[in-house]
């Protein structure tokens, strides 16, 4: 901490967030999330947090909690990394992951199942599923 910053007893959380049934473009909503005086706070628990406590509507994806899986990879302040992993700062920004088709705010279509999606509308003459 450098002098003349106060220690924040809440972290800014700010999650890129896009429903494509009723958003036209995504845009970021700010969160404040208490901050854990002890032990390891991940990512994943501020958006657990946001889920619990303030905004039900958050969708993202995470099972294993582990680093198994990468269902919970996103892009955090920029990078790609996994929100069951990254502990958190005071301030973070989350969007979903680069590349991937987006469900709902955080959740994506994984990659080997959106190309696989993308063949059998092209067969089909459909232009998406929803
Ligand atoms: S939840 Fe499985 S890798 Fe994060």
């Amino acid at each position: 901490m450098s002098e003349g910053e106060e220690e924040r007893d809440v972290i800014i959380a700010k999650v890129l967030r896009f429903d494509p049934t009723i958003d036209e473009e995504p845009h970021f909503e700010t969160y404040e999330v208490p901050k854990y005086k002890v032990g390891r706070q991940t990512l994943a628990k501020v958006l657990e947090y946001i889920f619990e406590s303030i905004d039900p509507s958050l969708a993202y994806y995470v099972t294993c909690n582990r680093a198994l899986c990468n269902g919970c990879v996103a892009m955090i302040n920029g990078k790609a990394g996994l929100l069951c992993m990254t502990e958190t700062t005071d301030e973070v920004t989350i969007e979903p992951a680069a590349n991937h088709r987006v469900i709902k705010d955080l959740m994506v279509v994984p990659e080997e199942e959106d190309r696989v999606q993308q063949q059998v509308l092209k067969r089909s003459g459909k232009s998406k599923y929803l």
